[in-house]
């Protein structure tokens, strides 16, 4: 049980139609009455073509919209197939992901990522930036060297963190059903805020309706970013209701 304030961000990925919008009543109906709400901060990310249809359907339900990526240009430019933060923002968009280990794996760099989170700053969007381990550092036991390397590059010379959540998805977690051990977890977590007073640390990676029972009890998590389970409605109330039970 428990009576924090999470975050439950829904990353979409590169998935869903205007159709898909259709079943997000289900979702605001919910968080309407559910009597944590005002503990359980709920976000959606779907895709760029999305984030103004979905801002319309969400508009009074206090659920928030969010990107998934944003070029690192303030102003306009001729950045073909690119959208700032600024663009962004101007469709309804609050938050932004930023570094997703999708991304970083087709070459996005920690200093591509550091200009991202500082115009996005500047464009008044709040910032989730996701970090994590590949299965092979995990191995090498060099986690820990990798977040920090990770979350001190992609903040550098960024003085106010008021605005910015971290992410904390193991790479081998993603999309494959495995979780790491619950002690394991809590260690990384508390690494990350250790270093990174006031931030707030999200879980993701494989998160779903039956191991939120084992993840909830971590209790040094401050919400889950979930990609897979929150394209489905039914899943992604299940989660934020098994958070709280
Ligand atoms: P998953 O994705 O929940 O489908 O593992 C999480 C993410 O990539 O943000």
């Amino acid at each position: 049980m428990t009576n924090k304030y999470m975050y439950f961000i829904a990353n979409w990925k590169m998935f869903g139609g205007l159709n898909s919008l259709n079943s997000l009543h289900k979702v605001a109906k919910f968080y309407k009455k559910f009597h944590k709400s005002k503990f359980a901060k709920i976000i959606y990310c779907p895709p760029n073509t999305l984030i103004r249809p979905m801002f319309k359907k969400l508009v009074n339900s206090r659920i928030d919209v969010g990107a998934q990526n944003c070029h690192e240009n303030e102003s306009f430019g001729a950045f073909t197939g690119s959208v700032n933060p600024r663009m962004l923002k101007s469709v309804g968009a609050k938050y932004v992901i930023i570094g997703h280990s999708e991304n970083r794996q087709s070459g996005e760099k920690n200093k591509l990522i550091n200009s991202k989170i500082k115009s996005s700053l500047n464009s008044n969007l709040k910032v989730i930036l996701c970090i994590g381990e590949t299965l092979k550092e995990k191995r090498k036991k060099i986690t820990k060297k990798i977040l920090s390397l990770q979350i001190k590059a992609g903040l550098k010379n960024i003085r106010n963190k008021k605005n910015i959540i971290i992410a904390y998805e193991p790479i081998w977690s993603i999309g494959t059903g495995i979780i790491p051990k619950t002690n394991e977890l809590l260690d990384t977590i508390n690494f990350i805020k250790k270093n990174n007073k006031k931030l707030k640390v999200l879980y993701g990676g494989s998160v779903n309706p039956k191991n939120i029972q084992t993840l909830k009890s971590i209790n040094n998590i401050d919400g889950f970013l979930i990609g897979g389970a929150s394209q489905n409605p039914k899943k992604f109330i299940d989660i934020i209701k098994k958070t709280y039970n």
